[in-house]
């Protein structure tokens, strides 16, 4: 995908969340009182991730598929995503993230039916922070990276088309 875009003359910011320090969201709502920035009383990577991902204009969450659901390092970082949406349901509701273009893929073992919860999580997330989802890509029997199957490459970069289209 990385290819495909550069191809199409975008500019790719490949956040690998494994580099990064990612603590668990403690659930203070201190962001919720900050209504133009993250706000997050964490002083750990997070912040420097946002900052990154704030003026871009897609998103695409990339998970290996871990338990029916997002690898750790990633869900650690989704929920550190609700100090970007503030008054959730209320008057001001509003993401720092709003309106941008977003895609999911992932890789699983298994077969793609076995992904299904991971895509509502996902859908719902976008929802909440009020992404502009362009859809989900479930890479099915994916256990080497240098094996993947050719269907996988051109959904891929369908996918990728999708998201800056
Ligand atoms: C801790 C762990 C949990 C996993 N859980 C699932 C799972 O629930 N369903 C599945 O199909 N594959 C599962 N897998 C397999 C990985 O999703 C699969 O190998 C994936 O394609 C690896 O991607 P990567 O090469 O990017 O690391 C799991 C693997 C690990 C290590």
């Amino acid at each position: 995908m990385e290819e495909e875009l550069k191809g199409l003359g975008h500019e790719i910011d490949r956040v690998d969340v494994i580099d990064h320090r990612i603590d668990g969201c403690i659930g203070c709502w201190a962001c919720a009182e900050i209504p133009d920035e993250p706000g997050c009383v964490l002083g750990d990577g997070t912040e420097a991730i946002f900052e990154r991902m704030i003026p871009t204009d897609a998103i695409l969450f990339a998970s290996p598929l871990y338990m029916w659901g997002f690898a750790s390092q990633l869900k650690a970082f989704l929920d550190r995503c609700a100090c970007l949406v503030k008054d959730y349901g209320g008057p001001n509701y509003k993401s720092l993230i709003g309106g941008k273009k977003s895609a999911l893929l992932v890789t699983c073992m298994g077969p793609r039916e076995k992904a299904d919860l991971i895509q509502g999580i996902y859908k719902r997330f976008a929802g909440y922070a009020q992404l502009a989802s362009v859809g989900e890509l479930i890479v099915p029997n994916c256990t080497e990276p240098d094996q993947l199957a050719e269907d996988a490459k051109t959904q891929a970069k369908a996918l990728a088309r999708q998201i800056v289209g």
